[in-house]
């Protein structure tokens, strides 16, 4: 199982709002559950409390992501960006590095 975290902390909608959207992309493209490396992962969108990345969540202009247990973390996440965050990360294995903390 992978999750992804999403923080809901922040004054406005927008990790709701991300949390949506990763649902609604992982839908679309058929990446709720895959097969890698012959066995199959589920993907799951949580949405969670104060990740600890304000900086870049509630001070900055997104929300803070984590996927675990990989421990990647994005920061300033918008909706917009959860079509790269499924396609890229969940579905090629790699981080979309213009949203990566470090
Ligand atoms: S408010 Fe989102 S990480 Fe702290």
């Amino acid at each position: 199982m992978i999750h992804l975290f999403v923080c809901n902390a922040q004054k406005t909608e927008v990790g709701k709002d991300v949390a949506r959207a990763l649902k609604i992309e992982l839908k679309k493209q058929g990446l709720k559950s895959l097969f890698a490396g012959g066995q199959k992962h589920k993907t799951r969108v949580q949405t969670c409390s104060c990740l600890d990345q304000c900086k870049h969540c509630k001070k900055g202009a997104g929300a803070a992501v984590v996927v675990y247990p990989e421990g990647i973390w994005y920061g300033d996440v918008k909706p917009k960006d959860a079509a790269d965050i499924v396609r890229d990360h969940i579905g090629e294995g790699h981080p979309v590095k213009r949203l990566l903390l470090e």
